[in-house]
């Protein structure tokens, strides 16, 4: 990592301004980056993640443009978003993520500051590092605050993970999806109808990709470490035959149900062993909750390695997580989802999971349900790990072009 003033939390890279060799044509931007006189330091593109989930979806595509694209330079920022390291560390160094450049130290606030905070200090790396595009995955706020921090100043934005939709607006993530997908150059989609959606808010088709799921890439790759966990052994849990739960949206775990889902899972826990891996929004919320049970396990967050493996050979998961239904999926693990919507109906309709609403009352009916739950399905098409190829695919299409931006805007 470079070093870097931390004194207020904003990262100051202090090497050189430098030009790196990269074999592409040359490309100047007059009048971009907000009309500042700039010096530019070489082609690059900046990657930008800060929670669980989008280490894992970036982490197969910064790998594959770093082999293909040597040339470039291929700068991580971590917004900080999540910084325990259980929710952080532990996936950059599982996965394999290097070092990030850029550590952002945003932290946890308000949805306003939060992303407030991430936009200012990745206006800042953006500046500096001058890239030609900016990555971004998924659906948190660091996603929002990157994606506008880049089209604010007029670098083109590729989004990950494009187009899902849940069509309740009151979740925070339905807004960063909307948003973003109104300022990326490149919609990468995972499914047929995250095109639909897009389509329908006047995204034009050459801006939309079906890649496939680079989630699923990660857990591909990942497959034979993952089959090397001893989670179970250090859990106390058998090797099978259990419930694996994870709950942390807002709309579940800020209010009241939050309590009677844990009560629910001290019930049935009677029929199957539960363990509950608690994010740590949904532990600091459930203070006061002792499990009567003994086979009921509260734990903290667990590694993408062992909570895979917890996956794998679970007997069913409950959930609110948007990757646990596709992980699910891919592993035709049977997944009950404690929401009334899903922007991954993918998940619905070509794997295992079953909606139950948010009705906690519902988890009574998993026994039964897992009596007939159909034998699972082929995984939806892409969701093969080879997505992150596919997206470097495309960008390769820019860079022969000698600048990395779709025709639209290098004809500007
Ligand atoms: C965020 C995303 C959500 C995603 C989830 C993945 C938004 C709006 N939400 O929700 O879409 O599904 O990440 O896990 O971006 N906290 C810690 N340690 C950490 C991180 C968080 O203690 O390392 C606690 C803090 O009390 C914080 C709370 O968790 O206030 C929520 O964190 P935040 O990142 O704001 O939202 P998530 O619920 O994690
Ligand atoms: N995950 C993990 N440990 C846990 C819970 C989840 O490694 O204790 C992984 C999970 O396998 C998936 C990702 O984290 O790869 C999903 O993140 P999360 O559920 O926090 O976010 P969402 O997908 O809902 O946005």
């Amino acid at each position: 990592m470079r070093s870097e003033d931390r004194s207020n939390g904003v990262s100051m890279p202090v090497t050189p301004l430098t030009t790196l060799e990269s074999g592409m044509g040359g490309w100047s931007r007059r009048g971009g980056f907000a009309g500042r006189a700039v010096t530019r330091r070489g082609h690059a593109i900046v990657y930008i993640y800060g929670a669980r989930p989008n280490f894992v979806k970036m982490a197969p595509v910064l790998r594959e443009l770093r082999r293909r694209f040597p040339a470039l330079r291929h700068v991580g920022v971590h917004t900080g978003q999540h910084y325990d390291r259980e929710m952080s560390d532990v996936f950059l160094s599982e996965l394999g993520v290097p070092e990030p450049d850029h550590l952002l130290g945003v932290g946890s606030d308000t949805h306003g500051a939060q992303t407030a905070r991430a936009l200012e200090r990745i206006e800042r790396v953006l500046l500096s590092e001058t890239p030609d595009l900016v990555i971004v995955p998924g659906d948190v706020n660091s996603t929002l605050a990157g994606a506008l921090a880049a089209a604010k100043l007029g670098i083109p934005v590729a989004h990950l993970e494009s187009g899902l939709r849940s069509f309740d607006r009151t979740m925070p993530e339905e807004l960063n999806r909307l948003l973003v997908d109104q300022l990326a150059e490149w919609c990468f989609t995972h499914s047929p109808e995250a095109e639909e959606n897009l389509l329908r808010e006047g995204v034009g088709r050459e801006r939309i990709f079906l890649v496939g799921n680079t989630m699923i890439d990660t857990l591909v790759r990942m497959r034979p470490r993952i089959a090397g966990s001893r989670v179970h052994e250090q859990l106390g849990l058998p090797a099978d035959g259990y419930l694996l739960v994870t709950l942390h949206r807002p709309a579940l775990v800020d209010g009241p149900l939050l309590h009677g889902a844990l009560r629910e899972l001290n019930a049935l826990s009677e029929a199957y062993p539960v363990v509950f891996p608690m994010h740590p929004r949904t532990r600091a919320r459930a203070g006061g909750f002792t499990a009567s049970s003994p086979r009921l396990h509260l734990v903290d967050p667990v590694g993408y390695l062992d909570f895979l493996a917890l996956e794998s050979r679970a007997a069913g998961v409950i959930t609110d997580s948007g990757g646990v239904q596709e992980e699910t999926t891919y592993l035709g693990v049977p997944c009950f989802t404690l929401r009334e919507n899903t922007e991954r109906p993918v998940t619905v309709t070509h794997g295992t999971n079953r909606l139950l609403g948010l009705r906690v009352a519902a988890l009574r009916e998993v026994p039964a349900l897992l009596e007939t739950m159909p034998a699972p399905p082929e995984p939806p098409e892409g969701w093969d790990g080879h997505a992150a190829e596919r997206v470097a695919d495309v960008l390769a299409v820019g860079l022969g072009r000698g600048a990395l931006r779709p025709a639209a805007l290098a004809r500007a």
